[in-house]
């Protein structure tokens, strides 16, 4: 298994800090969190400063821009939430998402062609998906 480190930004800091207080940062051993997103500079910087994240990012585009980022954890609201799954793949990145994950088994089934496409995974968060993750470590997620 690989040893390696997966940089997670987390977009959408409502239910977002629970997924930092109770996924991310009980798993230090595998997953660092490099970047936080909102629309809220208040939720921003609220956040950011109750954790120590300094990438805080109103901009999700400028995220996806940012090399060092390895999966994004959708945690918006659901209208919001395949635009953004889509973006983030194309970006190449690995996608967490809230539930509900897509709007329609179109939108669904899109969303598996460009995982395939671009080899990269894409999950929806329910708690078993967090543990799924958790004992699959980094050896999938690379
Ligand atoms: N809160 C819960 O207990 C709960 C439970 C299950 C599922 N969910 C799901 O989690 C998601 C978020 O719910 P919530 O309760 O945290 O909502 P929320 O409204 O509290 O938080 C959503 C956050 O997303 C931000 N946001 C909106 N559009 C954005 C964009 N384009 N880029 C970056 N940030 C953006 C908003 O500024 C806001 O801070 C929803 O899909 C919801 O269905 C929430």
């Amino acid at each position: 298994m690989s040893d390696k480190i997966l940089n997670v930004a987390v977009v959408g800091l409502g239910i977002g800090r629970s997924h930092i207080v109770e996924g991310y940062l009980p798993n230090t051993d595998k997953f660092r969190i490099a970047a936080i997103c909102d629309l809220s500079q208040d939720r921003l910087d609220g956040i950011g400063a109750e954790f120590g994240i300094e990438q805080r990012l109103t901009d999700f585009d400028a995220l996806l821009r940012m090399d060092d980022i390895d999966i994004i954890d959708v945690c918006t609201p659901p209208m919001v939430h395949y635009p953004q799954i889509m973006a983030a793949l194309r970006a190449g990145k690995h996608v967490i998402c809230e539930k509900p994950l897509v709007g329609s088994l179109a939108q669904a089934r899109r969303g598996c062609r460009g995982r395939k496409d671009r080899q990269r995974q894409v999950d929806a968060d329910f708690s078993v998906s967090l543990w799924r993750w958790h004992r699959a470590g980094s050896k999938n997620y690379q």
